[in-house]
């Protein structure tokens, strides 16, 4: 699949996930939470990159004076107009922002990165659009997420049924090759528990988050399959419950003052 054509295939699974997303963030609820602790308030403006549904809002506008959100889905925003706390939502790639430099305040972006095909040049664009002494949270997931489940998969066919995620290296290297992005890397592992795989399969559907940017299968998957899948899995709990961990990466980019 060509770049673009997957940018429309991600916009359109997460257009159709609007009015389920928000009961299944399970993990974006944690997430965006740590996340917030790291943001410094500003009296000024804060851009939301990648904001979903716009869910999180009442609680980032509490670290802002004005809220501008912008995300891929023309669906997601729709429902984040509906909520009202931003003033200014618009639609675009977050790898190639339509904003002016040095216009904004803080960045905040919570589980976007991973579904950008060049997060290094997003966390450029963000750069380019803070204010010198701006700063920006950003959290993204790594290698080894869903692991269990990708694992499972591999002892039932060849197809690829996980997303492949960067590992912390990439950020790293990023971090030395870029100090002028001011890059801080923490990581931490989430662990979730489902009752079983189809609960975690329709979990990843529910969010729009069932995109799979390499070798899908495209056949559906049968009662069969799905039941091999199961009796695959490696971590289940006394009570028959499967875990699924998350690898999350938590940056904060500071852009430095111009006379610092
Ligand atoms: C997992 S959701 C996270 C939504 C919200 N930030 C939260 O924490 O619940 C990822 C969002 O990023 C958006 N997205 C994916 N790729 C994007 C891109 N290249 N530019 C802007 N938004 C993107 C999707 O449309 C989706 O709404």
């Amino acid at each position: 699949m060509n770049a673009l054509a997957l940018t429309d295939d991600i916009a359109r699974h997460f257009s159709r996930a609007r009015e389920s997303y928000e009961h299944a963030a399970r993990l974006q609820r944690l997430v965006a939470a740590k996340a917030l602790t790291l943001l410094t308030p500003t009296a000024g403006l804060l851009l939301d990159l990648g904001s979903g549904p716009g869910w999180f809002h009442p609680k980032l506008k509490q670290h802002c004076s004005e809220l501008i959100a912008l995300d891929l889905s023309h669906d997601m925003l729709q429902k984040t107009r509906a909520a009202q706390q931003a003033t200014l939502v618009f639609q675009a790639d977050a790898q190639s922002l339509p904003v002016a430099s040095t216009g904004i305040d803080r960045v905040f972006s919570s589980l976007m990165l991973q579904w950008c095909e060049q997060p290094g040049l997003v966390l450029q664009e963000i750069h380019r659009v803070l204010k010198p002494g701006g700063s920006a949270v950003i959290s993204t997931l790594l290698d080894g997420t869903l692991q269990e489940f990708k694992l499972a998969w591999s002892q039932v066919d060849s197809h690829q049924h996980v997303n492949k995620f960067l590992p912390l290296d990439f950020y790293q290297q990023l971090k030395c090759q870029h100090p002028e992005l001011g890059l801080r890397l923490q990581t931490e592992t989430v662990q979730l528990d489902y009752p079983d795989v189809l609960a975690l399969a329709r979990e990843l559907k529910d969010l729009g988050a069932n995109t799979v940017t390499q070798g899908r299968n495209k056949a559906l998957t049968g009662k069969q399959r799905w039941q091999k899948v199961q009796h695959a899995y490696p971590s289940r709990s006394i009570d028959g419950q499967i875990g699924a961990s998350y690898q999350v990466l938590y940056l904060t980019l500071t852009k430095q003052n111009s006379d610092s």
